[in-house]
């Protein structure tokens, strides 16, 4: 059984125009021989109504029939002659015959002047039926020149009519998976209306089941935060209490356990929060070289304690679209993993530029790199790689993507080569947003020192 709508119905259509065309070609073979036939028949009457009245005789009478002439006038005579011939013809009656004729078959139309004298007009069968058969194959040429025109009629029109099936795919193929936008059903042929309409629903219930997923994971990273909150604080009271040098050491594990997973919190909060956002277009302005100077600022205390040189190498203006937070958690993602991955005395250089229609925020570490065989897979949500470093989900470069995604962006991590330079370059590209010129318009949050400096500096 085929299973490709195209090929069942290119076959059982070829199977139909060929069957129609074979039968169409017996039928007009058996009617143009027939036809062919009887056109011979008619000449013979013409000569013999030539010979008949005397306008046409063959001198020196012909008696004998020859083997492969077309038509012959053969005189008789008006007694039966001795060529055997002759004299077979010599009996038949006035008329139209098939005589046989030392084993030759033969048309012969006998007939009798007035004067007693007779002829007949005869014309062997193997050229009759030659010249039959020779007509008739012609008759049938259109019918063989149609068919093959007909099958790549069809092909090409089933292939036309299937293709917005085709086109649909590709559509879908080509969507961002969070891309769950109905299909549209305009242009599309009715019949796909319904399938359509299926799939729309199915998206609807993702969306609905996407949503819930989100809400809930929110909505338990929230609750989780206060009684995390609470211990924290618990914890950090017994610094007061005295306790034994033993216990100390406990207290600082467990305080740094918890902060652990308030990070781990924070980082699946933002993850659910900022997906709920609406699209890119309709998001505040926000100038991102400004945002990243903030979390650079953050950063630049726990990068001067590993002795880490982190600083702007380049810094224009560019404002992209998006909520100030979640940038700033994109960014932060990013520099965090440089500045845990650098080792003491290395350096962190972040560039904030634009790029034709692109924001880019760039930022090369000096540290080991990503081995190859983790970087296809270091964007996933909880992957950590061969060479996780401090603490740590692994989910902050998910997030960056998601974040990068829902911006309309891109973000890429590749290893830096080459003899002078090693480390891991991370480049974000953002759409840039047009309102270049109106800085007045761009929201930005509480203005900072400018921390455009060199940490080590
Ligand atoms: N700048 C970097 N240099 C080297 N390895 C990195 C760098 N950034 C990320 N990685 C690798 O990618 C993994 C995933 O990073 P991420 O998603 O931020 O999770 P986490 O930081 O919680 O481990 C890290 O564990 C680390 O192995
Ligand atoms: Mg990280």
């Amino acid at each position: 059984m085929i299973s490709s709508l195209r090929g069942r119905l290119f076959i059982g259509l070829t199977a139909t125009i060929v069957l129609t065309g074979a039968i169409g070609a017996i039928f007009t073979y058996a009617w143009a021989f027939d036809e062919a036939i009887e056109i011979q028949d008619s000449a013979l009457i013409q000569i013999a109504s030539l010979a008949q009245s005397g306008s046409l005789s063959v001198n020196p009478p012909v008696r004998e029939i020859e083997e492969n002439a077309q038509v012959q006038l053969i005189e008789l005579g008006r007694t039966a002659g001795v060529a055997p011939d002759q004299r077979q013809l010599f009996e038949l009656k006035d008329g139209l015959h098939v005589a046989s004729l030392e084993g030759h078959e033969v048309r012969v139309l006998v007939g009798t002047r007035s004067d007693g004298s007779r002829y007949a007009a005869a014309q062997p069968a193997s050229v009759r039926d030659d010249t039959a058969e020779d007509m008739a194959a012609r008759a049938l040429l259109p019918i063989i020149a149609l068919i093959p025109c007909l099958l790549i009629v069809t092909g090409l029109v089933i292939t036309r009519s299937l293709r917005p099936l085709t086109q649909m795919a590709g559509n879908l193929d080509a969507r961002r998976a969070d891309d769950l936008h109905p299909l549209p059903a305009i242009d599309a042929p009715t019949e796909l209306y319904s399938f359509i309409a299926s799939i729309n629903g199915l998206l609807t219930r993702i969306r609905l089941l996407l949503d819930q997923q989100r809400r809930f994971i929110a909505d338990a990273a929230h609750e989780l935060r206060t009684p995390i909150t609470a211990l924290s604080l618990q914890a950090e009271n017994l610094d007061a209490v005295e306790l034994p040098e033993g216990a100390r050491g406990r207290v600082a594990a467990l305080r740094q356990g918890m902060q652990r997973t308030r990070h781990l919190l924070d980082q699946l909060l933002a993850l659910a929060r900022y997906e709920a956002k609406p699209i890119a277009s309709e998001m505040p302005q926000v100038s991102l070289d400004q945002t990243a100077k903030e979390v650079a600022a953050d950063l630049l205390s726990q990068a001067a304690d590993r002795g880490i040189d982190l600083g702007f190498e380049i810094v224009e203006p560019v404002v992209v679209r998006g909520e100030p937070t979640i940038l700033a958690i994109l960014i932060r993602n990013l520099l965090d993993n440089a500045v845990r991955h650098t080792p003491h005395g290395g350096r962190i250089d972040v560039g904030v530029f634009r790029e034709d229609d692109w924001a880019v925020l760039q930022i090369e570490d000096s540290g080991p790199g990503i081995p190859a065989a983790d970087l296809e897979r270091i964007f996933e949500p909880f992957y950590r790689g061969s060479r996780p470093q401090g603490e740590g989900a692994g989910l902050g470069l998910s997030i960056v993507k998601r974040i990068a995604d829902s911006l309309r962006g891109e973000v890429s991590l590749e290893n830096m080569t080459g003899h002078d330079r090693s480390g891991v370059r991370a480049v974000v590209r953002l759409p840039l947003s047009r309102a270049l010129d109106q800085p007045s318009i761009i929201e930005q949050p509480t203005p900072s020192p400018d921390p455009c400096f060199r940490s080590a500096s």
